[in-house]
């Protein structure tokens, strides 16, 4: 053994530096102590000489102490990082560990072998690229493979290293390298798994490690190294995926500068080029792309930047900036697999946190559609998921959120569920696909569309979205506002708070939950009158920014007119046109919007009527002048 000194390089910084420009690859490796992982990843860590002088003296002392291979240097030891796990034997934390090498920077993500640790192994492997399976030759596939791989493929790698190991224990039989790879390719394919390559080694004796091996003539394929250092890496397919930019937070220094930051997940985005921002659906351009070091003319998926955009646009954290020709989808109902990983069972019904991205929003998931036997693959009936279970579910969130099918991006499409008292991490999951029963079903084609409706009524449909504290006017401007429209021969419809809660919501009062359903239904009554061509006029309070801004990520866009009928509380309060007021005061009218409700005044509405100086004759004109503007009436 050269000795310790010789084999590190004293200046880590320096080293770091020095690798800067190669490229990184992320994998996993799964198995068992007993397949000989540590021992693989020990020896490509010693092999490539990226060890710390302290990591290697421990090694060299523990190796006499603990080792098993007779005071030589035991690989295994440098992995098994605790004692406790020693003691165990066997590993229990996700481990990240980085090397390098003349061509590739790695960091390896080594997770336990030990069945019960489904979660270290869903965190290791998220951001991998590749899986190496480890297999003792002795043993062949075993049920942990299986239950690994399957993993594997729903956390979505798709390059498998199939590391047949140990060969040297079974003579280096090629009959048995060439079983155990059929066996295992024939299992891998029913989950999806086909970039499979598989390598016979030793790793304790370095056989296909990093040199070709005398011992296995038969064998043509790569190194375990040699494949590590070209394979494909998937930071390069996402560059090519369609640009997601979850926004971590909206920088705001002072009134000039208006900036979005985060992590691009994909894609690449350049200045000037088009952007809609979900869920509202609003769009803009870019204007700057600012980093610490200056502004880029190209920013891709990787990097941590701040947006510009040309537009005043309402934006917060949990928004996702898309590219407006490829946008990602709107939904707050999924179908989607869990991953289970606490003792405390899933329970259909209750209410989790889930963070999706940089969004964290309440979550309530149904009784499972079926878990998974992940050693048969059988679909089996469940009531709830237990610990390391595996099942498929529907989810229903408090809010829609952007998002992508998991299979599509990793980033906006995997997501985690957090307790709400313990605030710990439960489960993991991957969403499959939206559920809107509505969507699902008006997509049946029709052959006479909103664009003919539109065209035989001469007119471009709209949503004039009033918004306002009660006693505002919004009522009374509204209706003279259709008046107008329809003495200018335009087909409208009016529909007004008190009216619709006569009869279609008349199911409901004025709780936070019967407000949010009121305005989903007006919403999509309004979409219904829009898609039939008409203009449509809408006059409720509607209290809340966010089933405003759902309202307006049903309609086209260009199509959603919010109006704010912006009275102040104590001009409406004096009006008290309906006596409401008072009742509300007098502690008779619970939950009244200005009172013991909130209001949220729209931040960017279209229009924004004051109601002070300006009559509601006046305020009507002016309405009708910004209709002329966007160019519905001429
Ligand atoms: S919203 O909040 O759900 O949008 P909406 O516009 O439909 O309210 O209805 C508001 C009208 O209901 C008010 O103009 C008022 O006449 C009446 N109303 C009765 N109770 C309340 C209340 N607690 N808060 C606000 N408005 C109320």
């Amino acid at each position: 053994m050269a000795h310790v000194s010789d084999l590190i390089a004293d200046d880590i910084e320096k080293y770091l530096k020095q690798h800067e420009h190669k490229s990184l690859l992320r994998f996993i490796t799964c198995g068992s102590v007993d397949d000989g992982k540590s021992t693989v990843i020990g020896r490509l860590l010693y092999e490539s000489k990226m060890l710390f002088e302290d990591q290697l003296a421990a090694i060299e002392a523990d190796s006499r102490k603990w080792g098993t291979q007779g005071g030589e240097i035991d690989f295994a030891l440098l992995v098994d990082g605790l004692a406790a796990e020693r003691e165990q034997g066997i590993t229990i934390d996700v481990a990240y560990r980085f090397f390098s090498t003349d061509r590739r920077k790695f960091i390896v993500a080594d997770t336990p072998g030990h069945e019960q640790y489904t979660r270290n192994m869903i965190t290791g492997a998220s951001t991998a690229d590749v899986a190496v399976i480890l297999i003792d030759a002795r043993k062949g596939v075993l049920t942990q493979t299986r239950r690994h791989s399957y993993l594997v493929s729903l956390i979505g790698i798709k390059k498998v290293v199939l590391a047949i190991n140990k060969m040297d224990l079974v003579g280096y039989s090629e009959q048995t390298f060439r079983d155990i790879e059929e066996q295992y390719r024939a299992f891998a394919r029913q989950i999806g798994l086909t970039d499979i390559t598989a390598i016979p080694l030793s790793a304790l004796r370095g056989d296909n490690m990093l040199q070709h091996s005398d011992a296995t003539p038969w064998y043509h394929g790569p190194t375990l190294m040699g494949y590590l250092e070209t394979v494909g890496i998937e930071e390069q397919a996402q560059q090519q995926g369609a640009f997601r930019l979850p926004v971590q937070w909206v920088n705001r220094p002072n009134l000039d500068f208006r900036g979005f930051a985060g992590t691009i997940a994909s894609g690449v985005i350049r200045p000037d080029d088009r952007v809609r921002v979900l869920p509202s659906g609003r769009e803009s351009r870019v204007a700057r792309i600012v980093t610490a070091d200056g502004d880029l003319g190209q920013a891709v998926a990787g990097q941590s930047i701040t947006l510009t955009l040309a537009d005043e646009i309402d934006i917060s954290r949990g928004d996702v900036i898309c590219k407006a020709e490829a946008p990602a989808e709107v939904a707050d109902q999924f179908e989607c697999t869990i991953v289970w990983m606490t003792e405390e069972p899933l329970l259909p019904g209750r209410p989790y946190l889930l963070k999706l991205g940089t969004s964290t929003v309440s979550a309530t998931i149904t009784e499972p559609k079926y878990k998974v036997n992940v050693n048969t693959l059988e679909h089996l009936a469940a009531k709830k998921l237990e610990l390391n279970e595996i099942g498929v579910c529907n989810l229903a969130l408090d809010r829609p959120v952007p998002f992508d099918a998991y299979g599509a991006n990793r980033d906006t499409g995997g997501f985690i569920l957090i307790d709400r008292m313990t605030n710990s991490t439960v489960g993991a999951g991957m969403l499959h696909f939206a559920l809107r029963r509505a969507h699902n079903i008006h997509l049946q084609p029709v052959d006479v569309n909103k664009e003919a409706r539109a065209l035989a009524k001469g007119q471009k449909p709209a949503v004039l979205w009033f918004t306002g504290l009660s006693g505002a006017g919004k009522s009374t401007i509204a209706n003279l506002v259709e008046k107008k429209l329809h003495a200018l021969g335009r087909h409208t419809y009016l529909l007004d708070g008190d009216n619709v809660r006569h009869g279609l919501n008349k199911d409901l009062g004025f709780t936070e939950a019967d407000r949010v359903e009121n305005i989903r239904r007006v919403a999509e009554v309004a979409r219904l009158m829009a898609d039939a061509g008409l203009i449509v006029m809408t006059a409720f309070i509607s209290p809340f920014r966010a089933e405003r801004e759902l309202a307006r990520s049903l309609l086209a866009e260009g199509e959603f007119i919010e109006i704010h009928v912006d009275t102040p509380l104590e001009v409406a309060e004096e009006r008290d046109v309906k006596g409401l007021y008072r009742k509300a005061r007098r502690g008779e009218l619970l939950n009244f919007t200005g009172i013991d409700s909130p209001y949220e005044p729209p931040e960017a509405p279209e229009l924004r009527v004051n109601t002070l100086d300006t009559t509601a004759e006046q305020a009507a004109d002016i309405v009708i002048a910004k209709l002329r503007e966007l160019g519905f009436i001429n």
